[in-house]
């Protein structure tokens, strides 16, 4: 009796058992088709797309930041720097060199005043032109590593924009502002922004074979056509 009635019970398990892994693999089965389904769902939102656009007015150009700076704002801001510049016409030089006449002169000339090496080094023989004073007030130790100028920078673009303005109305000589990129800016050398744009889509071009064209990169004024091609390299 032991024998039989454990070979039945045995028999009964190994009956269970099969019929929960067949349930589970019907389900498996369903759960197949199903998954598909929902990502196919899922990626048919162009995804990629928001990125681009929503990056693209985060970056404004400096000309069109400048065309909206604030003389006054600028020279509010520029009280940060008062502890070691002043901005006088003929102002003598303090812990950092006189500030006046900043735009257009050169790096680094300012009379009396000793500059460390490594300033020296970073101005070679350049003038302070708008870019050039921008990327350097974002981060000035970074900009020109070594630097003595112990202030951390002006994090936001438009503070810099304001600051810049103001710099360009303590001077004799004001330095015309950078053109602002135009939306359609096409015909315009400000292509910054679109230069990052046919780089990306340059590869993937090829793989798609849509009507983008795979090697004329250059000139692709149709923004939706971007993100299109910048699908591919994700999947
Ligand atoms: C803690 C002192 C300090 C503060 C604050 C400071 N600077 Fe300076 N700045 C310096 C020093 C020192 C130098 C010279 C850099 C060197 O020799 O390494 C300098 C150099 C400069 C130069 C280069 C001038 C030239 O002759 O080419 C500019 C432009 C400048 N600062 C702008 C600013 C602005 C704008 C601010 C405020 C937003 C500011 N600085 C805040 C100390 C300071």
């Amino acid at each position: 009796m032991f024998g039989y009635k454990s070979y039945t019970i045995f028999g009964w398990v190994i009956a269970a058992v099969l019929a929960v892994l067949g349930l589970r693999w019907g389900a498996e089965i369903l759960f197949h088709t199903e998954t598909p389904a929902k990502l196919g769902l899922a990626i048919e939102l162009p995804e990629d797309t928001a990125p681009p656009e929503a990056e693209a007015p985060a970056e404004l150009d400096l000309g069109t930041l400048l065309a909206a700076a604030d003389v006054t704002k600028g020279e509010k801001l520029a009280k940060q720097c008062a502890a070691c510049h002043n901005f006088d016409n003929g102002g003598a030089n303090a812990i950092g060199p006189n500030l006046w006449g900043i735009p257009g002169s050169a790096i680094a000339r300012r009379a009396g005043f000793a500059y460390s090496p490594a300033f020296r080094e970073y101005a070679a023989d350049r003038v302070w032109s708008y870019e050039e004073l921008n990327t350097f007030l974002a981060a000035p130790s970074k900009t020109a590593p070594g630097t003595a100028m112990s202030f951390a920078g002006l994090k936001k673009p438009t503070d810099r924009a304001d600051l810049m303005a103001y710099l360009n109305s303590v001077t004799a000589a004001p330095v015309a502002f950078p053109a602002p990129a135009l939306p359609p800016a096409a015909a315009e050398g400000e292509v910054a922004p679109d230069a990052a744009a046919p780089a990306e889509e340059t590869a993937p071009g090829a793989d798609e074979g849509v009507a983008v064209p795979a090697t004329g990169g250059e000139e692709v004024p149709a923004a939706p056509a971007t993100p299109g091609a910048g699908t591919p390299p994700g999947q």
